[in-house]
């Protein structure tokens, strides 16, 4: 076990000290948990083959999973890309900092085990004071996946980390909760038309305002598990996001999928099996089985993605063996959200009808 540190700090206006503890860690080759606007992630410096190598093995991530590489000013990503289009411009000025990553081609300074074997790079600049006194102070760019084990929901809160990671990492900074809760959008420009690889905080709507054209990866948008083509995004074919418990997502018109929810429930309680549900405030009083929880409402899909992973955790934590979920509907952040609900159950859908 190594002996990891906890450091609280100030979201808002973090203590330099503090920051600068860390920083020493990122530059002796250590490994830093740290909050950013979407989840916490797990950083080393992008250019030190060892350090990210420890990433790698803290996580228990397959080897070929690329990680994204977080800068804390636009310039830094002429240095890590070879070539930076008109489009991926106009894109950092509209949305960084931001959950926005940019897929580009990547130059020589970025080694191999950073971008899973690719010639390609996956950067972001975060919106977090954290973050970003983080690079700052670190003077490199920083790989960070999410900081949680591989194949578990991304953690929004450091006890998320702390229960994933503690022992097996340097240091955990922890700001509290993140705002966004599900991690960036992926969107690769060096495919024509760009496209999306995973949707999240940034949506597809979004990025049609600045781009003529944009497609989202039919895996990023799937109902059931699709073949994805050798290495365009590597992070789609692994397990994600599971629970421990069996999971299943119940998608339709509302009405529909609340009495389908009701069904399922009624079965699995019958069955003997402990259920919970995931519900959203306008749907959460139908149900008399089983524990309930809240996503948040449907009116602001923004509230559900906050509050997603932390519940799934929580029904875990609960020990239920089955998660009901209500699906929502696939559009703006709804795409983000239920891109990780169909991921974290497997693609274990329902239809609601
Ligand atoms: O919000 C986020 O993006 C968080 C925070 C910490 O920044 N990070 C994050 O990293 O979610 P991770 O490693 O959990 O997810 C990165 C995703 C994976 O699906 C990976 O396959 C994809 O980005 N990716 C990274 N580099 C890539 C590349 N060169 N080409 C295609 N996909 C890439
Ligand atoms: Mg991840």
């Amino acid at each position: 076990m190594k002996e990891t540190i906890l450091l609280r700090v100030n979201a808002e206006d973090p203590e330099l000290e503090k920051i600068k503890i860390a920083a020493g860690v990122i530059r002796r080759g250590g490994l830093v948990a740290f909050p950013t606007e979407t989840v916490y992630g797990l950083g080393a410096d992008a250019l030190n083959p060892e350090a990210v190598k420890g990433i790698f093995a803290a996580k228990m991530r397959p080897l070929d999973n690329p990680i994204i590489v977080h800068v804390a000013d636009k310039e830094d990503a002429y240095k890590l890309a070879l070539d930076v289009p008109e489009s991926a411009r106009k894109l950092m000025d509209a949305f960084w900092p931001g959950p926005l990553t940019l897929v580009l081609k990547a130059s020589d300074i970025v080694p191999k085990v950073t971008t899973g074997g690719l010639d390609t790079v996956a950067i972001r600049m975060p919106r977090h004071k954290v973050a970003l006194a983080l690079i700052m102070e670190s003077r490199r760019p920083i790989a960070a996946p999410s900081a949680n084990l591989a194949g578990r929901p991304s953690p929004t809160l450091a006890e998320h980390v702390i229960r994933d990671l503690y022992g097996r990492i340097d240091v955990i900074l922890d700001a509290g909760p993140t705002n966004i809760g599900v991690e960036s959008t992926v969107l690769d420009l060096t495919s024509s038309p760009p496209q999306i690889l995973r949707p999240g905080g940034v949506t597809l709507e979004d990025l049609k305002k600045i781009l003529v054209e944009v497609v989202v990866h039919p895996a990023a948008a799937a109902k059931s598990e699709v073949h994805v083509e050798h290495a365009r995004s590597p992070g789609m074919k692994h397990k994600h996001y599971a629970p421990k418990a069996e999971m299943i997502i119940v998608e339709g018109e509302l009405n529909s999928v609340i009495k389908k929810v009701k069904e399922l429930a009624e079965h699995y309680v019958r069955a003997g099996r402990k259920v919970g549900i995931l519900a959203t405030e306008e749907s959460m009083c139908k149900y008399d089985l089983g524990i309930v929880k809240s996503m948040g409402s449907r009116r602001d899909l923004a509230s559900v993605a906050r509050n997603l992973f932390k519940l799934i955790r929580e029904l875990d934590d609960e020990r239920v063996d089955i998660i009901i979920a209500e699906g929502v509907p696939p559009k703006g952040l709804g795409l983000a959200i239920m891109n990780r609900l169909r991921r974290a159950a497997g693609y274990n859908i329902v239809e609601g009808r």
